[in-house]
């Protein structure tokens, strides 16, 4: 029988347990919602725009919706339901005065993007989200899920009155 060097046996072992490891680290970062379990989608900043919003009042954000490529295309097509994979995405900034612009343009007119705040997702997966409507959803706060109670609410107000239009407000800005 030969012998395995200590040295070899610790630094497989140790080895293993780094890889072991790994998963469990790559999973603790990829931070998904309660109920709902949807995570920020990967890329979701290169996907194409439907609509921008503004909110005023005490939330005073700007906002733009964007899609992934099945989304748009029902969105093009007109198909509702939407189809499973379709993913819509809003994000919202604090609506900020920009003195730049309102020199240029000669009145304190102007406002742009401030800090990046609330970002907020539909996943449609009809069979896991079947008690929704179909949709699954996030809600992110600087880059963490926010709590259950919040996304208690996302399907009740959707649902009251987005639903003809298979749960989503957003129409597409020609
Ligand atoms: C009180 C009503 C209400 C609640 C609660 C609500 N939403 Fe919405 N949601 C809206 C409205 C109105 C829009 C239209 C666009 C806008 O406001 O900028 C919208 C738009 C969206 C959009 C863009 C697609 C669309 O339907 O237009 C997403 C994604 C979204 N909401 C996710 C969520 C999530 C996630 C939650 C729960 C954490 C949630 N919403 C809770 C009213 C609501």
């Amino acid at each position: 029988v030969k012998r395995v060097p200590l040295a070899t046996l610790v630094a497989g072992v140790t080895a293993a347990c780094l890889l072991g490891s790994l998963p469990f680290t790559s999973q603790a970062q990829t931070e998904v919602s309660p109920i709902y379990g949807v995570a920020i989608p990967e890329g979701y900043r290169h996907w194409e725009f439907i609509a921008p919003s503004e909110e005023l009042g005490k939330l005073d954000q700007l906002r733009i919706i964007v899609g992934n490529d099945i989304a748009l295309k029902a969105y093009r097509d007109g198909t509702r339901p939407f189809p499973d994979g379709s993913i819509i995405a809003k994000v919202a900034w604090q609506r900020v005065p920009s003195a730049v612009d309102d020199r240029a343009l000669g009145a304190p007119t102007a406002f742009v993007p401030g800090t990046p705040n609330i970002i907020q997702i539909m996943v449609k997966d009809s069979k896991r989200y079947h008690n929704s409507g179909g949709w699954g959803y996030g809600r992110f706060l600087n880059g963490k899920p926010t709590d259950l109670a919040q996304h208690e609410t996302c399907f009740a107000c959707h649902n009251t009155l987005a639903r003809a239009n298979d749960f989503v407000f957003t129409r597409y800005a020609p």
